[in-house]
């Protein structure tokens, strides 16, 4: 579905399921193939990024089943060889399949990740901290050649809490001679997710979600399993739908845990919340109210993900607010597509600068990228009239069926 065609100004109410998480699936996905076995992946989402990531470890042999919501994944017999054809390059997570193939067979050649609409997204701390466990990566502008004949487990400082460097890195280890301990790991719930799963299929990981990760190499690993958690950023995209509709609404399965930040900064929208066996009920109490001042961070930080759909549902808000995002360096794509819907906008370096406009009308937009589209949508469903947003097959890369979660909810939203 490439459109998405809206009649905005309906509160959402009702309840929703949230699907489970994209950035847990993914390197759990590159994870199979690192060992060898029969593994179960429940609650996995369906989206356009899991598909992608399901053909490049099918080419690498890996037998792939789908039973409803979960995922089997056979690895037993693998016959590697260079990662896709142009696909790969698609898709920034590729870049896990590193970490993956180097521990299983020594050798890796994947095309190059690539920049990325969302900024620059280089490679080079992968590569900088794989060489230290004894990996040699060939030069080349297309593709990563890289090799190891035997990975060596070593102390590594990360510069930076980077979640895929993070994520490469316990997966080279697990495998690894000898011992490798991460200081200034990422703290993400996806990494805690990786690390369970790979505990589960034999690996010795320690203080997953702590800045420091100790890995154990092991000598071989077996099957896996792990029921994917709720997804945060969709969660936190509906909720963000529900506070600009004023509407109530009930996330079944939102990670709860996982949105201390949200959560507040609910409440300090106008808004209410309820943790339930269930989930998060949700509903506006008061007008929608500016938050003064937010940042983006590394977990447990505000995320970068829900920065456009935050600022989407501020857009109606009463005052000013202030977003500043320092994750990504090209973020704000979406904004000249909210100002066409009325909102007042504007940009000052990494810092955007919102204030909140009585209403947005809804208009003819363009999604460029995969949260700033959610966020387009967001703004929609707050819009009189009617919204038609284009090219939105970068929202499928992250969300199951958006148009249907939503139409649950009792919005008038149709995909085509
Ligand atoms: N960076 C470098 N060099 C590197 C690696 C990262 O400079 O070698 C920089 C990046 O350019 C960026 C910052 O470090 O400015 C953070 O990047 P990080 O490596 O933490 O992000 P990632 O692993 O590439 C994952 C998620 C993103 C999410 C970020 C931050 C997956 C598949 N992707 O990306 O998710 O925004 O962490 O939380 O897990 C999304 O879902 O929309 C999405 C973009």
């Amino acid at each position: 579905m490439k459109q998405i065609f809206i009649r905005g100004g309906v509160p959402l109410t009702g309840q929703v399921r949230i699907q489970g998480s994209k950035n847990a699936a993914l390197p759990i996905l590159a994870a199979t193939l690192l060992a060898g076995g029969e593994h179960e992946i429940k609650n996995c989402p369906k989206i356009a990024d899991v598909y992608y990531m399901l053909e490049l470890i099918r080419s690498q042999g890996a037998v792939v089943c789908w039973k409803g919501r979960n995922l089997s994944v056979d690895t037993r017999q693998l016959t590697p060889g260079p990662l896709g054809e142009k696909k790969e390059g698609t898709m920034r997570s590729s870049i896990f399949l590193l970490g993956a193939m180097l521990g299983r067979f020594g050798e890796v050649d994947l095309e190059y990740p690539g920049g990325c609409v969302i900024g620059d997204r280089p490679v080079n701390w992968h590569i900088t901290h794989l060489n230290k466990m004894g990996v040699i990566f060939c030069d080349s502008d297309e593709r990563i050649n890289a090799k190891v004949s035997k990975l060596i487990g070593c102390e590594q400082y990360l510069t930076f809490p980077s979640v895929g460097v993070t994520e490469n890195l316990i997966m080279a280890a697990v495998l690894a001679e000898g011992t490798t301990i991460i200081h200034g790991a990422a703290m993400e719930p996806e990494i805690v997710s990786l690390c369970e799963f790979l505990n589960s299929a034999g690996a010795k990981i320690f203080g997953a979600g702590k800045s420091d990760i100790i890995i154990q190499g092991v000598n071989c690993l077996h099957g896996g399993n792990i029921t994917l958690p709720g997804d945060r950023i969709v969660a936190g995209t509906y909720a963000f739908a529900c506070m600009i509709t004023s509407g109530g609404i009930l996330l079944e399965g939102a990670p709860t845990s996982y949105m201390t930040r949200l959560i507040p900064m609910i409440h300090a929208m106008g808004g209410n919340t309820l943790i339930t066996e269930d989930g998060i009920y949700l509903y506006r109490r008061e007008e929608l109210c500016a938050i003064p001042y937010t940042i983006t961070e590394v977990y447990p930080g505000f995320p970068t993900d829900l920065q456009s759909p935050l600022m989407a549902a501020l857009c109606t808000a009463n005052g000013e607010s202030v977003i500043e995002e320092r994750i990504f360096g090209n973020r704000f794509r979406v904004v000249p597509e909210l100002i066409k819907m009325g909102a007042d906008i504007h940009i000052k370096e990494h810092t955007a600068y919102i204030r909140g406009v009585e209403k947005l009308h809804g208009a003819t937009i363009c999604a460029e990228e995969l949260r700033g589209g959610a966020a387009l949508v967001i703004a929609g469903l707050g819009a009189g009239g009617e919204t038609y947003i284009e090219n939105c097959g970068h929202i499928y890369r992250g969300y199951e069926n958006i148009c249907r979660d939503l139409s649950e909810l009792g919005a008038r939203i149709y995909g085509e």
